[in-house]
């Protein structure tokens, strides 16, 4: 993270001003405004990842939003133009998302702060430990002069690829619940216990996996992952006393998600009984489903247009820190079509023609927008 900070700040230097890392450890720096006291955009993703991951999922959003400010070649807009890069967003380390971006809304509070990690550090020591103070995270919130958040990103996805288009405006976020089961039973020899005497936590887990993607693939749309899966003791000559699992489930319509998730918390409880086992969980994330901004996806779609290609907008299937901006400022996301919809792993990749294509895209929607007297209504400062 802090070579990625290097880096954007070395760019950056040369376009803007005022270069910090906040207090939730995101990278921040301003392209100043034709005017001193003007409002800002922002424009940003994360610029953290998964284990084993692609090179584009985040990085390519933050590395577009510099890109697009060199491309200005020094023009100034009426408006300031923030370029972000989130420290936190895909949840991995501490089992929660968005934990930077939710700095920006005012929402990184105690209870996120004291979340631990795999090792027992919480958000608040790893903050320390980067160098920062907790403190100071006030600091981090959005400006009230911040007219908006802008995010281009990979689709991660097969679908713009199918369709054949290089660039997709995205009208809405499907929601997302996370959640962490623990089944318990009893460890005990893996030779001398009859199969009818046990109690084995992963045979009761792996039964109730085999129900989690039996329900996602009989309810259209909805997804569901358990994906990590971790057991103790972990030998194999022993039954497992306990297996703890995440769970992943998400669909546009928050009804069905927050029915599949209630679903999937009685079948566990039902498996745990019948095999004499027990079983917890608890609730890392349950974020609903997020609209983008409707002016902000409009004008996107003639940025799109103007760029040669058809006008198109899709809902993500992914979490965004969009979803979470959107609670304060009007936001929206430019998605670009995902070679092979793959992501999440090394071969995730992005069309060199398709990047061009976004930033010449964002240069028109830049200037849309500076021509535009709706946008600057749409401020944060009310
Ligand atoms: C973020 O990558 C997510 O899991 O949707
Ligand atoms: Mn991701
Ligand atoms: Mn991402």
């Amino acid at each position: 993270m802090r070579d990625c900070h290097r880096e954007l700040s070395l760019w950056m230097e040369a376009l803007g001003e005022q270069i910090r890392i906040d207090a939730a450890g995101n990278f921040r720096a301003v392209y100043p405004a034709l005017e001193l006291d003007a409002p800002r955009l922002l424009i940003g993703s994360h610029l953290d990842t998964v284990p084993n991951a692609g090179a584009y999922d985040g990085v390519l959003g933050a590395v577009l939003a510099v890109a697009l400010l060199e491309e200005l070649h020094g023009r100034r807009l009426p408006f300031a133009v923030e370029v972000v890069g989130f420290s936190e967003e895909e949840g991995i380390r501490f089992g929660t998302p968005f934990i930077g971006s939710r700095a920006l809304v005012g929402r990184l509070d105690q209870g996120l702060l004291d979340l631990r990690d795999a090792r027992g550090v919480s958000v608040r020591k790893a903050i320390e430990d980067f160098g920062l103070n907790p403190e100071k995270i006030p600091e981090a919130e959005l400006e009230r002069d911040t007219l908006g958040y802008l995010e281009f990103h990979i689709e991660q996805g097969p679908v713009l690829e199918r369709l054949n288009l290089p660039l997709s405006a995205v009208e809405a976020i499907a929601g997302q619940s996370r959640l962490e089961f623990t089944f318990l039973g009893r460890a005990n020899h893996a030779g001398t216990t009859p199969m009818h005497l046990r109690n084995d936590a992963i045979a009761g887990a792996a039964e109730w996996i085999g129900f989690v993607e039996h329900l996602a693939q009989s309810v259209p749309g909805l997804v569901a992952t358990v994906g990590t899966i971790e057991a103790k003791p972990g030998a194999t000559n022993v039954i497992a006393g306990e297996t703890k699992l995440t769970l992943d489930v998400r669909h546009g319509s928050e009804e069905i998600r927050v029915r599949a998730v209630e679903d999937l918390i009685r079948q566990a409880s039902e498996i745990a009984k019948r095999r004499g086992l027990s079983v917890r969980e608890r609730t890392l994330l349950s974020q609903p489903a997020v609209a983008m901004n409707q002016f902000f996806v409009d004008e996107i779609e003639k940025a799109i247009v103007k760029t040669g290609c058809p006008a198109h907008r899709m809902v993500s299937g992914a979490g965004h820190d969009a979803m979470i901006l959107a609670e304060k400022v009007p936001s929206a996301m430019i998605f670009l079509r995902t070679p092979g919809g793959i992501s999440h792993d090394p071969a995730e990749s992005v069309a060199r023609e398709d990047v061009e294509k976004a930033i010449d895209c964002g240069l028109h929607l830049l200037d849309q927008l500076a021509a535009s007297p709706e946008f600057y209504k749409r401020t944060n400062r009310a």
